[in-house]
């Protein structure tokens, strides 16, 4: 590597290091964008309860006007579109990640975005362990051709 390409690097490389913090260190809180505080981090959610994520997941988003189940299909596992990803099955941890990304702007879809701006972490914390319990359809590339 060249002294220039390094000197440019080495200020990237620390602001990604900081946006893989959070900047908030472990189990910080940040106040979420409708005033309710809500985590950043997977690891300080509460445990998940997979009756109240069910019901949820069939309930109308205000947004789009359609439920998780409706777009992402029964069990997460039968998607509206083939571009829509399966749910069924995925690390429960994994969910609340993505939840958490769309919520906070982080990750940033259409559709997901709104879906998940007004949940509370209980809420996505049910989400993601009902989807995660439900039959999985993860697969490796072992006889995708
Ligand atoms: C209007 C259709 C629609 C609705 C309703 C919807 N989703 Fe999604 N969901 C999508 C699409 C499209 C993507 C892919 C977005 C992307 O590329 O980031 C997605 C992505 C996700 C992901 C990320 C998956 C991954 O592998 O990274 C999760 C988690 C998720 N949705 C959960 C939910 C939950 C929970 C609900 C209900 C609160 C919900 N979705 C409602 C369309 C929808």
């Amino acid at each position: 590597m060249t002294l220039t390409a390094a000197r440019l690097l080495a200020p990237l490389a620390a602001a990604l290091a900081l946006a893989a913090c959070g900047g908030g260190g472990e189990g910080a809180e940040v106040e979420g964008a409708h005033g309710a505080a809500a985590t950043s981090s997977s690891a300080g959610l509460p445990k998940g309860r997979v009756a109240e994520g069910e019901a949820l997941a069939n309930v109308k988003g205000k947004a789009t006007g359609q439920s998780c189940i409706e777009c992402h299909g029964a069990d997460g596992n039968n998607p509206l579109d083939d571009s829509y990803p399966k749910l069924g099955g995925q690390y429960y941890d994994y969910l609340e990640h993505a939840l958490q990304q769309y919520r906070s702007g982080a990750r940033e879809h259409a559709l997901m975005s709104q879906q998940a701006r007004d949940l509370s972490d209980q809420q996505i914390a049910d989400l993601a362990v009902y989807f995660g319990s439900r039959p999985s359809q993860l697969r490796d590339l072992h006889g995708a051709h």
